[in-house]
Order: structure tokens, then C-alpha cells, then sequence
């Protein structure tokens, strides 16, 4: 097992009726920046649920953080949270509203130049945010218990991560009702943004890790088990309670501890898209077996693991782990997932936007090593592109994608 330090602040309320708990978690007095997206919180009820609890409490609002939230929108928000004064933000949403607020705090309390150098530098030169909680309405990112965010930037086609201790959420309330207005959709592509996490964290090499393979694999069969109930049954609260909690328990930090993680397909993912569009798991039911096929022999004992256990796979390690890999598709084309780039009319030219896109990143991060900008994170990200991006510039040249 590799060495690890854990430390997650999150104070999880879990429960049916919990939104009214907010006047216990947010101090009285406080300036609230009540933060939403789209509006899906003023059709199913969540919103007059939060305008009841917060009674008492001077609120503003600002609505319309987008799905794939926007750098622009967001900084918006960082303005008028400073212009107003505001204590507090409450994130009431996905993860899209999450991520968003998380920006949004940070980026109101960043003393440089440029906030787009905070997901430049993938949050590494934060010192401090608004303080903030969320009230979660979509099982998928964990981001109610993590201290990531992902953030957009339609004029240049981005789409960049950054993290730091400075924007844990103070607390998260998951009510399992209020993922009873999620379409179908939403639904499962909570549900395969959930297993990739834990795959993700899983499926590398053995480091004898006994305890957290098998937590990943209770979150992996508790999916597989529960699918059929949360697709299917419109408001069944045990459903949708396991549902929630093993999305929040998938990214949270605690599975991936001492293990070898391998973010490639999330990686991939983002980039397609920042071009193509796809809603975030979309990609990563493409990518994540066409990496798996891939990187077959770093692989397979790990999958072929997760196969015997998961699906009473036999034979060699081999037939095991593509057990692993057909059993995964299986289950994503069960509840309506696509896998193929083909499924959305994508094909060669989009494997070289992206293969572009890596190389160009490469070149960037030489010349910007060149200047120094700040060495301790270029080191490590530099570790990270060479793991990586080389690996899907290799795999681009192998054919791994060109059969999707
Ligand atoms: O905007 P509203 O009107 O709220 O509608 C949303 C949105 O259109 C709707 N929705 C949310 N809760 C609902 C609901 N509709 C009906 N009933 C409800 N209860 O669902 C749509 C999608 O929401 P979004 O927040 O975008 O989905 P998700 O939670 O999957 O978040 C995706 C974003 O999270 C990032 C992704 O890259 C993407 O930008 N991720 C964040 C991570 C993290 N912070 O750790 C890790 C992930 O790997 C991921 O990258
Ligand atoms: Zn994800």
C-alpha cells in the first residue's frame, strides 16, 4: 500500500426532510449568495424547500450556472458575491452547480491578475474562498464531497480541473427526494459517472490494497444491484438513497487511498466535451473500455479481480479480465448508455482533434516550464502529462479508439 494522508471536512446530512436542517449549518446573520442553475430546483419544490429554511437570513440569488459550468458566468457571480458582501454561498444542484460555486468562491477571494490562472495551475496557488455548502439534487461527480472542480470555457474550448483543501464544502445535505424529478438521462448518466470513478481508482496495478479493492467493489456490485429499481421506479427512496450514497462514497477520497489511480478516461473525456458536446459520463462510456482494451496487460489482474467477484467470471486471467470488459458494456448498454463514438456520429476527425489538443498541451507546458511560472506544480503536472497524454498520443497511433 503507498503512503496516503486523509483528511476530508465534509459535514454530510443524509436524509428525507434534511433541507430544513440549513438554519443548524449556516450561522445566524449571515449574507447568503443562494447559487442554482437552470431552474429544475423551482419545478420540483427544492427551492421553496431552501427559501423556507433560510427565513431569517438576508438571501440573493444567482441562477443559471450552466451544465459544463462556464469560466465567464462564473465570474459573474465572483463579482456580485463581492460586490454584495456576501458571508456564504449555498450550491443547490448537480455537480455542475457544485463545481461552479466552488470557482466562484475561489475566484472572489484571488488576489492575481487573472483567475483563469487558477485552473492553469490547477488550483495550486489558492490561499482562501467563501466559505460555502451544497444541497445536492444529482448523484454522479461526489463533488458534495470533494474538494474538485471542473470548469468550462466555451470561447476557447476548454475544459480544466483544479483543486484545493480551501473549497471543501463546510457541509452537503443529500435528501434522496430530490432526485425524484431527475429524467432518465440524468439518471444513468449518474450512474456510469459513478462506476467510472471507482474504476478509475481500481483497475491499475495490485499494490495489495485488499480493503479499498473491496469498498470499490461494494460500490460496483451496489450499482449493478440497484440500476434496474433507480431507472425504472419513479420515486423509490431506497433506490435512490444507495444511489446517492454511492456516488458520494465513489469520489470522496476514501477508496483511492494508497492505490494507484489512472484518470486517463476522465482526461480524454473532458476534452471531448470541451469540442463535441457530450454530456460528461457520455464520454467516459466511449473511452473508458477502449482504455481498458488498451492497456489490457497493466490491467488485467486488477479487472479480472473485479470480474470473479462482481460476476462469477472463470478461465485464465485473460478470459477473466475481458469478462470484466464485455460485463461493464453490458451493464452500460442495460441502462441505455451508448459506447461507441459512433453512437454520436463521431469518427476520425474527432480522434485528431483531440490527439491535437494533447500535443499542443505538451508543448505549452515545455515553454511554460521554460519561464518557471511555478515549478512545484509544473513538476508534478509534468509527471502527469508524460504518464498520460503521451499514453493517449501512443494509444491514438495504435488504433485503440479507431474501433469505436
Ligand atoms: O441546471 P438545472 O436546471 O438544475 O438542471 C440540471 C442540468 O440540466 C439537471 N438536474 C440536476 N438535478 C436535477 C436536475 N433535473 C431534474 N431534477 C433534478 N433533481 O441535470 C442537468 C445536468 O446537471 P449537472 O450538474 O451538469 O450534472 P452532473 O452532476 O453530472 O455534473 C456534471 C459536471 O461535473 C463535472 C463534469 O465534468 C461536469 O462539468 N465533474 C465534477 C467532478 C468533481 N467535482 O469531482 C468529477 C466528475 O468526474 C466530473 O468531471
Ligand atoms: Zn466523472
Amino acid at each position: 500500500m503507498n503512503n496516503f494522508e486523509y483528511y476530508n471536512p465534509v459535514h454530510i446530512v443524509f436524509g428525507k426532510g434534511q433541507i430544513a436542517q440549513l438554519s443548524q449549518l449556516i450561522k445566524p446573520g449571515q449574507k447568503i449568495m443562494l447559487a442554482y442553475g437552470g431552474g429544475s430546483i423551482k419545478t420540483n419544490g427544492v427551492y421553496d424547500q431552501v427559501l423556507a429554511a433560510l427565513k431569517g437570513y438576508k438571501v440573493i440569488e444567482f441562477s443559471g450556472i450552466e451544465a459544463n459550468p462556464q469560466y465567464q458566468t462564473c465570474l459573474k457571480a465572483a463579482k456580485l458575491a463581492n460586490d454584495e458582501g456576501v458571508d456564504f454561498i449555498l450550491a443547490v444542484g448537480g455537480g455542475s452547480v457544485i463545481d461552479g460555486v466552488k470557482f466562484i468562491a475561489a475566484a472572489a477571494r484571488f488576489d492575481g491578475d487573472d483567475p483563469w490562472d487558477i485552473l492553469r495551475t490547477s488550483g495550486s496557488t489558492l490561499k482562501e474562498a467563501i466559505p460555502f455548502g451544497t444541497i445536492l439534487t444529482l448523484p454522479a461527480t461526489g463533488s458534495e464531497m470533494n474538494f474538485n472542480s471542473v470548469i468550462s470555457r466555451r470561447e476557447t474550448q476548454e475544459k480544466l480541473y483544479f483543486g484545493h483543501r480551501c473549497v471543501y464544502p463546510v457541509f452537503s445535505i443529500l435528501d434522496p427526494e430530490t432526485t425524484y424529478s431527475l429524467p432518465a438521462n440524468q439518471l444513468r448518466n449518474g450512474i456510469v459517472d459513478t462506476f467510472v470513478h471507482v474504476m478509475e481508482q481500481y483497475a491499475t496495478h495490485d499494490v495489495n490494497t485488499p480493503l479499498q479493492d473491496r469498498q470499490a467493489e461494494a460500490i460496483i456490485k451496489t450499482l449493478i444491484e440497484q440500476a434496474d429499481n433507480i431507472m425504472i421506479k419513479k420515486e423509490d427512496y431506497d433506490s435512490r438513497a444507495n444511489f446517492l450514497w454511492c456516488a458520494t462514497q465513489a469520489l470522496n477520497g476514501l477508496i483511492g487511498l494508497g492505490t494507484v489511480g489512472d484518470w486517463l478516461t476522465h482526461g480524454i473525456g473532458h476534452e471531448m466535451t470541451a469540442f463535441f458536446g457530450l454530456a460528461h459520463a457520455e464520454t467516459l462510456a466511449v473511452i473508458m473500455p477502449g482504455v481498458w482494451t488498451h492497456f489490457f496487460q497493466e490491467k488485467k489482474g486488477k479487472l479480472a479481480q473485479l470480474a470473479r467477484r462482481t460476476w462469477h467470471a472463470t478461465g485464465d486471467i485473460d478470459t477473466q479480465a475481458q469478462a470484466a470488459i464485455d460485463n461493464t458494456v453490458k451493464f452500460f448498454h442495460s441502462i441505455s448508455m451508448p459506447t461507441r463514438l459512433s453512437d454520436y456520429n463521431l469518427s476520425q476527425d474527432a480522434i485528431d482533434t483531440i490527439v491535437n489538443r494533447f500535443q499542443e498541451r505538451k508543448k505549452q507546458l515545455v515553454a511554460e516550464n521554460s519561464r518557471a511560472l511555478n515549478q512545484k506544480w509544473l513538476d508534478r503536472y509534468w509527471i502527469y502529462a508524460d504518464n498520460y497524454y503521451s499514453n493517449v498520443i501512443s494509444a491514438y497511433f495504435d488504433d485503440f479508439f479507431r474501433s469505436s
